[in-house]
């Protein structure tokens, strides 16, 4: 079976390297892929944009390309995949309608009422003025959210009214185009955050592994955020208890209520999750994929073969799939990034050490990562991911650690406290 793979951070690489190891898939293709997949036995990067639907779908029919399977929100939230289809391909990943999920937090803060799942409470504006008054009824602290998509940036945890305004100001004031049109504003949930990945085919939805990532630059949860700075699974805050209650009460709704607006959505249902010390949640939002870097720690404890898991999400027979298998053990990773990160950074600093890393007990990962001649250099904010498993968390943060000590690159950064809430 030959798949292609659209994207090109740790989470393309992860997928990429997981399909790889099922007996069925003969060669997976990345669009554009990064400097891992690139060096990936039994992987080839293209030179594709994610947002070039033609290019993709013209290799796609002429290769006998039996799979898609779309990493980032960007081109699902852009309708990639009612594109290839009406091509004749299959893909993983929903539907620009199902997309929509993650690219309106208003939309989807309306499903969530609607089908009576958990969420926190909020209001939606498209004026400032109505914002502003809203905010003083509710004091402070208090959430501002872009509507659209922003990167995980066009979210605002506002302590003092000042800030609450002038996050509202700068949305309207178009910091995040388009996806500033509308503001949702949101109480602040206190907790810990858990992201809970589920696979389904529009019917059937179930959850892989529970993960936990950290999204602040800083030790100790601090600073700005960020796309993710590390992450490990099974998170032991989601209790088979917790887990159990998700998919009664976040999880099936969600489907079912998609279902009933006509979505057949087939793809990576996202729930991240506030859990607070009693043990209840609240969903926080929903995106339309994988994440990243939770995939990372996820996909390497999977047993059961990935590609035949969304074949079958594709099919919509995930109800006639056998139950999910897991490797005994735990995985973490930590990332490795760019010094300057979440903010300005350079690129194009030669990166050594991979192999040395690859040869204690660790996988390496690439997420922003080029291969230049026969160099890997870096080429974006998040670099390596380095991963390992383990029988205990201790045992796979000791080891991801000990893997990254062999990684060198100029500016390199990364968070020393990764798991601390699990050691
Ligand atoms: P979102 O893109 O909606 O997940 O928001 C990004 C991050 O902002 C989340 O992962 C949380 O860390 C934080 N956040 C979002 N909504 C809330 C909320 N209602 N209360 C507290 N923190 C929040
Ligand atoms: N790690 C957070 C996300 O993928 O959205």
């Amino acid at each position: 079976m030959k798949i292609l793979v659209v994207g090109n951070g740790g989470r393309e690489h992860a997928l990429a390297w997981k399909l790889l190891q099922s007996p069925q898939v003969k060669q997976v293709y990345c669009a554009p892929g990064n400097g891992g997949t690139a060096i990936l036995p039994g992987c080839q990067n293209l030179p594709l944009k994610i947002d070039d639907f033609d290019g993709i779908s013209e290799f796609a029919l002429d290769s006998g390309i039996e799979m898609v399977v779309v990493g980032p929100e960007v081109p699902l939230a852009q309708g990639i995949t009612d594109y290839l289809r009406t091509q004749g391909l299959k893909v993983f990943g929903p539907t620009k309608a199902g997309a929509e999920i993650e690219a309106s937090k208003a939309w989807s803060k309306e499903l969530m009422q609607v089908a009576g799942i958990p969420t926190a409470q909020a209001a939606v504006f498209n004026q400032a003025s109505a914002a502003k008054s809203y905010v003083r009824v509710q004091g402070i602290p208090i959430v501002v959210k872009a509507d659209g998509l922003a990167a995980g940036k066009g979210v605002i945890v506002a302590t003092t009214l000042e800030q609450a305004e002038a996050a509202i100001d700068s949305i309207f004031q178009g910091q995040f185009g388009k996806a500033g049109e509308f503001v949702v504003i949101e109480e602040c949930l206190t907790g810990q955050e858990v992201s809970i990945l589920a696979l389904t085919d529009g019917l059937t939805i179930r959850p892989l592994l529970p993960a936990q990532d950290h999204k602040r630059i800083g030790e100790g949860d601090t600073g700005d955020n960020t796309g993710g700075m590390g992450a490990y699974a099974s998170a032991l805050i989601a209790t088979p208890e917790l887990m159990a209650k998700v998919q009664k009460e976040v999880l099936e709704p969600a489907i079912a209520n998609l279902h009933s607006r006509g979505i057949d959505y087939c793809g990576v249902l996202y729930a991240g999750l506030m859990v607070t010390p009693t043990g209840e949640f609240k969903v926080l939002e929903f995106n339309c994929r994988f994440g990243d870097p939770e995939t990372q720690v996820v996909l390497p404890l999977l047993e059961t073969p990935l590609e035949e898991l969304m074949l079958a999400c594709i099919q919509q027979r995930l109800a006639e799939m056998p139950p999910i298998v897991w490797k005994q053990g735990v995985a973490a990773t930590v990332v490795a990034a760019s010094g300057g990160y979440p903010g300005s950074y350079e690129k194009g600093k030669l990166i050594t050490g991979i192999d040395k890393a690859e040869a204690l007990e660790t996988k390496v990962f690439h997420a922003g990562t080029r291969l230049v001649e026969r160099n890997i250099v870096t080429d974006g904010g998040r670099v390596l991911n380095i991963t390992a498993i383990g029988d205990n968390f201790q045992q796979a943060l000791d080891r991801a650690y000990a893997g990254i000590k062999c990684i060198e690159f100029e500016g390199l950064y990364y968070r020393r406290d990764i798991g601390y809430r699990v050691l």
